[in-house]
Order: structure tokens, then C-alpha cells, then sequence
């Protein structure tokens, strides 16, 4: 007992040696992480590759946590992507139902640290009950000023982007937008991000080096961090590193 109480102390310890060193003037304002490697966390601890995505699911109260106290202004989270349709029907079904584990147990906590929830994601193909326990806590906090969590969920680049054009189609038919009015600050404001900054660092966990089709226009710039730690193993630790190389980063965005 006594021993793990001193176990546990040392890592708070780390934790925070290591938050002391990150140049608070300097933190990404927006970080997106693309959570990978559950089922092969699961894998190697020998469990139903479901329970990769509960303990994942755990994960993200500890990292939105982190993100919280590191000075983070918006965390936006890969949990389910338009192409994880295609995995088998259980697995499907296990996802679509963590929102309604994951938000009763944490809106309070959520609450408390003033943390605004969102959804950037197609409403179709969505089951009512985890729609609904999304909006409800999207709607509970939506006058919270702290942290922004983003849910991207049943998000697909390319579809964002076919349907901002759509909507851009749309509002031109019927004379609300002039082709001549478009410009980068304007076509930003169908994506399904909105009024949200573009992400400045991009996470990927679990070894695996692409984007996956994950916020292929508001990457455009962004610091790519890559590591081979799976999704469910990634602390606060490895967030801190993350944050610490990016700002060792020149950002020069074509110029210089
Ligand atoms: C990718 O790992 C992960 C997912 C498809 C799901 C991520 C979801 C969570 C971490 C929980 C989200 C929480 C809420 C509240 C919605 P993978 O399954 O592709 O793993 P692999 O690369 O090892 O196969």
C-alpha cells in the first residue's frame, strides 16, 4: 500500500516536473489527436478488442484533463471516423455506445472544469439514444468559456469538404454568395469546425504515420507528432513531450 502510495507520488512527480518545463506562453491552442492502437492494445494484453476502446474511451478523461491544465484552448479527438463503418457490426455497436457511458459518468467533472463540449461530425447513420447523450452534453455546456473538447465523430474529411461545397452550391443558387466573394476565411465557415481555430499540432498514436482522412483543410499547417505508444498507454507524459517538440518547432507557414 505503502509503496504504490510512493509509486504514485513519484509519477505526479514526473508529471509535473515535466508540465514545468512546457513553455506556457507557447502552448498549442488547438491540438488534435487521432486516438489509435486499441485493438492492438488489446491484443497484446490478451482482451476482447473492445476492451481497447473502453480503456481508450478512460483515456480520454485523463488526456482531456491534461490538456486542461497544460493551457490548451481546444482538443479535438478522432473517436469515430466515417470509414469505421466498415468494421464488424459488434464492434460498430460497441462504439456507437460509449457516449452514453462516457458523458453521465463525466458531464459533472466536465462541468466543474468549465470545459465546453462539441460534435464535429455527420448526424446520419447515428443511433438516436448516442446522438441524443452527445447533444444533451453539448448542450449542458455550451456556455462553458474553458477548454473546447471536439468530438469528431462519424467525421470524415472529404465529406466535410463535399458537403461545404454543397452548401456553398446551395447558397450561390439562391444568390446569398457571389463566386467572386470566396476566399479561404469564408469556405472555413461551412467546414463542420466553424468558428474553431485550425488545429497547430496534430497527435497520432500507435506507430502508424498518415492522417486518415482527419481534418484534411484545417491540417494544412499544422506540426505533425507522431509516436509509437498506443492510444490507451498515452499520458500526460507523452503529451507533454508532444508539446515540448512543437515548441522547438519553427513555424514558417510557406514563408521565411
Ligand atoms: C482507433 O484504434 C480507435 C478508434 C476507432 C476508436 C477511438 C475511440 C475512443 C478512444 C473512445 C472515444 C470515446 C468517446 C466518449 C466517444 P483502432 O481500433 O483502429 O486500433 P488498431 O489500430 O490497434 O486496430
Amino acid at each position: 500500500m505503502l509503496k504504490r502510495l510512493f509509486q504514485s507520488k513519484g509519477k505526479a512527480d514526473s508529471r509535473e516536473a515535466a508540465r514545468s518545463s512546457v513553455d506556457k506562453k507557447s502552448v498549442p491552442e488547438h491540438v488534435a489527436i487521432i486516438m489509435d492502437g486499441n485493438r492492438r492494445w488489446a491484443t497484446e494484453h490478451g482482451l476482447p478488442r473492445v476492451a481497447g476502446h473502453h480503456t481508450g474511451m478512460n483515456n480520454v478523461r485523463e488526456i482531456t484533463m491534461a490538456a486542461d491544465r497544460l493551457g490548451v484552448h481546444v482538443l479535438t479527438l478522432y473517436a469515430f471516423s466515417t470509414e469505421n463503418w466498415k468494421r464488424p457490426k459488434d464492434e460498430v455497436d460497441y462504439l456507437m455506445g460509449l457516449p452514453q457511458e462516457f458523458f453521465p459518468k463525466m458531464i459533472g467533472e466536465l462541468e466543474e472544469k468549465n470545459v465546453q463540449v462539441r460534435m464535429m461530425g455527420h448526424r446520419e447513420l447515428l443511433p438516436e439514444q448516442t446522438l441524443q447523450t452527445v447533444e444533451e452534453a453539448v448542450k449542458r455546456t455550451e456556455k462553458n468559456s474553458g477548454l473546447v473538447l471536439n468530438f469528431a465523430f462519424n467525421y470524415g474529411g472529404r465529406k466535410e469538404i463535399l458537403h461545404s461545397v454543397q452548401k456553398l452550391m446551395e447558397d450561390a443558387a439562391a444568390g446569398t454568395v457571389r463566386a467572386d466573394q470566396l476566399d479561404e476565411s469564408m469556405f472555413r465557415q461551412y467546414l463542420l469546425s466553424g468558428d474553431l481555430p485550425d488545429p497547430d499540432l496534430l497527435i497520432r498514436t500507435s506507430g502508424e504515420i498518415r492522417l486518415s482522412n482527419f481534418m484534411l483543410w484545417q491540417l494544412a499547417y499544422a506540426e505533425l507528432w507522431f509516436t509509437e505508444v498506443f492510444w490507451p498507454d498515452f499520458t500526460e507524459v507523452h503529451f507533454q513531450r508532444a508539446i515540448l517538440d512543437y515548441q522547438k518547432r519553427v513555424r514558417r507557414y510557406g514563408g521565411l
